[in-house]
């Protein structure tokens, strides 16, 4: 179904055609009326006439009597009321869609997105945090836009510290150093592991021989490395299971996935006349990117040891990406520090005519955890936080909350509850900052009940359900809706823009668009059962108001779930 907000452009684009071809009626929501329609001063300047006569014409002109009234205001402004009727049909056709109005696109584009990517054998950091809650958002809306989504969690399990991993998983024994890293005790495993490389000689000799054997698939070898690979995946997937993200073990496809590829990208490379040699090393040097003293800044390809580096384990990717995974778009969601590294991979191989103009490349680049000192977030110690550690306390705080609160749920119940609005809080907290902005992680605030946060949200929806659970006898909303009370009308137009707020955040690979438009109505909502009383109202106009009410709560509960966040029923 076409929204309020499609069938107000169409009609005004139509009017504005009759005077000027091409003419951007510019219809925008406005405090002042329902919409507003703002194109009207360019044109009049453009064909050199008086705003307000243009104005006068199009309104002549326009073809909307079904939808709106519209006046002239100011110096040329549209002031756009929807009537009642047209409202009243958008409660009835939003009360059988599930998708609140949301149009399924027809042409499926195939979008890999790059997300999450943890080391194996190293602890996951709020970094990854950001990537994980960013891409599995992405994800969701792409897939409820109708796109087909692949994802990539392009995990590191791949490189030199691999020689020291597994010799310090001979030193311990199998059986217990699996039963440490399953434990999630990652950083320690690694940590011992380095400090016997640096201080053993012997021990960093058989590392190498490691190394050595393990890039020449020795069977031995690999079987052990497979064993920290499969370890360490399997750590992540509980980790995706707290905090309810959609990545399976099947979806990590680390960088080692493309070392078969390796060996070509460096060729074909070589044959484009694209590798130059620096400094023994072989490198390309893609227009545009300079160091900072200007310099042209090479993108490693090959090290001088020999060795393949993440830039063509990158390159191999894009190009397995484009030709065998077929994708239409390739979104990475990386740290900003990662920007030059992604912009010189996309250049090179465009060079090398592996990422055709046709397919969009993009980093959908995010800022930094800090702490609530506002520096790094780091441990006391100056350890990476735990990613694992942090989502139990923010379960533990909020079950201590629904405690507080008496929440009458049994004590099953409750922890379920708590879980859900500790990943409401985590992931709505960092949705809701704008991706390339910092952002403080302060569990006090993240959990508040009150103010812009994921509990908030999923108070309010929870708050709605609750009404329904007191109706003695069921409702039909009416006909003919009235909504003659400012709060409702307001309420209702909230409601009647989801689709916009969806295809804008996506367009804009910006999830806090649509938490912006999910407080908002959740405010909305507030104001309206303020001042309009539901349950003791009469006939029809309860009913009214129990039809805006379940408009509220699925829209909440759509737009939540867009975001990875589950809208209890009760709380
Ligand atoms: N594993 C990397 C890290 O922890 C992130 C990888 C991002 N994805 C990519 N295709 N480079 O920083």
């Amino acid at each position: 179904m076409a929204t309020p907000y499609d069938i107000l452009c169409a009609r005004f684009q139509d009017a504005f055609d009759l005077l000027e071809k091409g003419a951007d009626p510019v219809v925008r929501t406005s405090d002042r009326s329902d919409y507003q329609v703002n194109g009207v001063m360019s044109v009049a300047k453009r064909l050199g006439r008086p705003p307000r006569e243009v104005a006068e014409e199009i309104l002549r002109s326009v073809n909307i009597a079904d939808v709106a009234t519209v006046d002239v205001a100011g110096p040329g402004f549209l002031n756009v009321t929807l009537t009642t009727e047209f409202l009243s049909a958008q409660v009835h056709q939003l009360l059988a869609d599930p998708r609140m109005g949301a149009r399924r696109s027809t042409t499926a584009r195939r979008v890999v997105i790059d997300y999450s990517a943890p080391n194996v054998a190293k602890e996951m950091h709020v970094g990854h945090l950001r990537s994980t809650v960013i891409g599995d958002a992405l994800r969701r809306m792409y897939e409820f836009h109708g796109d087909v989504v692949i994802a990539r969690n392009h995990i590191g399990d791949w490189g030199t510290p691999f020689g020291m991993l597994i010799e310090h998983l001979c030193d311990l024994g199998e059986e217990s150093a699996l039963a440490s890293l399953s434990m999630g005790d990652l950083n320690s495993f690694y940590r011992e592991a380095r400090i016997k490389f640096d201080g053993d000689d012997a021990f960093k000799d058989r590392s190498r021989t490691r190394v050595v054997a393990l890039q020449g698939g020795d069977e031995e070898t690999r079987r052990l490395w497979q064993l920290l690979v499969d370890q360490s995946v399997e750590y992540f997937s509980q980790v995706y299971g707290t905090l309810d993200v959609l990545l399976t073990a099947d979806e990590a496809v680390g960088e080692s996935y493309y070392n078969d590829m390796l060996h070509a990208v460096v060729e074909d490379l070589d044959t484009a006349g694209l590798l130059v040699e620096s400094n023994g090393a072989q490198c390309v040097f893609p227009p545009g990117f300079v160091n900072r003293e200007g310099e042209p800044f090479p993108l490693i390809v090959k090290k001088s040891d020999e060795g393949f580096g993440y830039a063509a384990t990158d390159l191999a990717a894009v190009r397995d990406r484009v030709a065998h995974v077929h994708a239409d778009e390739i979104l990475y969601v990386v740290g900003a520090p990662q920007s030059q590294h992604l912009e010189m991979v996309y250049a090179t191989a465009r060079l090398a005519g592996w990422l055709p103009a046709t397919v969009r490349c993009e980093h959908v680049a995010f800022g930094n955890v800090l702490g609530t000192d506002r520096k790094m977030f780091k441990t006391r110690s100056g350890d990476t936080v735990k990613l694992s550690d942090l989502v139990s306390e923010a379960v533990d705080r909020a079950d201590a909350q629904l405690v507080e609160r008496a929440t009458p749920l049994d004590e099953a119940e409750r922890r379920a509850l708590a879980v859900t609005i500790a990943r409401a809080a985590i992931k709505y907290a960092d949705l809701s900052t704008e991706r390339q902005r910092d952002y403080v992680f302060d569990l006090d605030r993240m959990l508040a009940f009150e103010g812009d946060t994921g509990p908030y949200l999923c108070y309010a929806h929870a708050r709605i359900r609750s009404i329904f659970r007191r109706l003695d006898a069921p409702w039909t909303a009416p006909e003919t809706l009235a909504v003659t009370d400012a709060a409702a009308r307001h309420l209702l137009l909230g409601i009647v823009n989801f689709p916009e707020a969806v295809s804008e955040s996506l367009a804009l690979l910006a999830p806090h668009r649509l938490c912006t438009y999910l407080f908002d109505l959740a405010q909305r909502f507030t104001s309206f059962y303020e001042s309009c009383p539901v349950l003791s109202a009469e006939e029809p106009l309860r009913s009214e108001r129990l039809a805006l009410c379940e408009l509220t709560a699925r829209t909440l509960a759509v737009g939540l779930h867009l975001l990875g966040i589950d809208a209890p029923e009760r709380m």
